[in-house]
């Protein structure tokens, strides 16, 4: 039986060794390895790729959410709204910059923040919001945004799925005040290990959040004077030179991200299943492919059973989540039942056309199963 990996992020790794391996041997042989040239080339690089002013290289994709909202000036007594349909990073970023979560349902199509939903969370507390670009899809940034300045809210980007992403042809990073991306290592755009960044085209944002990543120094200040209490998180500089080596593949390992979800699209259409939205106007990534199936445990297991892995994002709705029950205010029917349905397919720029195939033959396989009323158990 053939085994199909959820995810092959060393065929990544593999294709861009030859072009980045005599930059990371000398980085690594030189003994420089926090900040440097590389980090500086690959944030002027992510700050053009993304069509913002700046970019801030920083330990990973949390620590710039968080980053962002206390350079924003958002703490104790703010609410930030956050879609309830999400990774735990994004509220928990909320709460580690000491303001208040405040979920938000989602849209039942693409599972993502609509203005329908920021509007009904808004609060006279409410001062900003994170729009989660969840499964490589940008929500409807013309609306949000309309909302947004309607009621005076800063946004945020939660990017961290959505590296080259689009909304009405302009790139994921280019919309808020400040936007978030991870680039862990199964992101679209994935360092050797941790590593995120903070893109923003306003000077004085890039500023604290670079001085707040690093113990609050402020740029041209003696090393042991701080100006703020800050953290520390900073992206290396051989993580910056694996980024940059993989940037310069992006856009193709996108294409052929979207290449690949066509193909799923268009063999799973007729199944018993629900494939996630696509608004005409967003250019999705598919960080994910995800499809919404009942009886999702089982189907799972079944596929698992038939070599082919496959993940769930996510199992439990972030305000459901024990630690961050106490900011939820009430049910969240669409994220609640998507919590429950939602599968994610493997999809990856390595993966072959035949693997797709298999993954949808499997799949017609296991309903086909399942619609009979037969046991999953007794299907070979
Ligand atoms: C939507 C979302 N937000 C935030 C994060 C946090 O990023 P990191 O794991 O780099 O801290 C992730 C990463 O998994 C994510 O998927």
């Amino acid at each position: 039986m053939a085994c199909i990996p959820f995810i092959d992020v060393a065929a990544m790794t593999r294709e861009v060794w030859p072009a980045i391996e005599n930059d990371y041997l000398e980085c690594l042989l030189s003994g420089r390895y926090i900040g440097g040239s590389p980090v500086e080339s690959f944030e002027r690089a992510w700050a053009e790729y993304c069509g913002a002013g700046h970019a801030v290289g920083v330990a990973n994709g949390t620590s710039a959410l968080q980053l962002a909202l206390t350079a924003l000036g958002l703490g104790p007594g703010d609410e930030v709204i956050v879609p309830a349909n999400t990774f735990i990073a994004t509220a928990a970023a909320v709460v580690h910059a000491g303001a208040t979560p405040r979920f938000a349902d989602v849209g039942n199509d693409t599972l993502l923040l609509t203005p329908q939903t920021l509007r009904a969370a808004i609060t006279p507390r409410t001062r900003a919001v994170i729009v989660v670009h969840l499964y490589g899809q940008v929500p409807d940034m013309t609306g949000l945004q309309a909302v947004a300045s309607d009621k005076g809210l800063l946004v945020i980007e939660d990017a961290a799925q959505a590296h080259g992403a689009q909304w009405a042809g302009h790139r994921a990073g280019s919309f808020g005040a400040a936007a978030c991306f991870s680039f862990y290592p199964g992101k679209n755009l994935g360092a050797l290990g941790d590593a995120g960044a903070v893109v923003t085209s306003r000077p004085e944002v890039a500023d604290r959040v670079r001085a707040l990543a690093n113990h609050g120094r402020v740029h041209g200040s003696a090393h042991y004077e701080h100006e703020f209490v800050g953290v520390n998180s900073r992206l290396d500089a051989l993580q910056a030179i694996a980024l940059s080596g993989k940037l310069a593949f992006l856009e193709e390992w996108t294409q052929r991200r979207i290449t690949l979800a066509a193909r799923y699209r268009a063999q799973l259409r007729d199944l018993d299943l629900d494939l996630v939205g696509i608004d005409p106007l967003a250019r999705h990534v598919y960080h994910l492919f995800v499809i919404r199936v009942a009886e999702r445990t089982q189907v799972q297991a079944e596929l698992g059973r038939r070599g082919i892995q496959t993940g769930v994002h996510y199992p439990v709705p972030c305000h459901l989540q024990p630690p961050l029950r106490r900011y939820a205010h009430g049910p969240m029917p669409t994220a609640e039942r998507a919590a429950g349905q939602t599968l994610s397919l493997p999809l990856f720029p390595h993966m072959t056309n035949s693997q797709i195939d298999a993954v949808c033959d499997a799949l017609a396989d296991v309903l086909r199963h399942r619609n009979a009323g037969a046991k999953f158990a007794e299907v070979q």
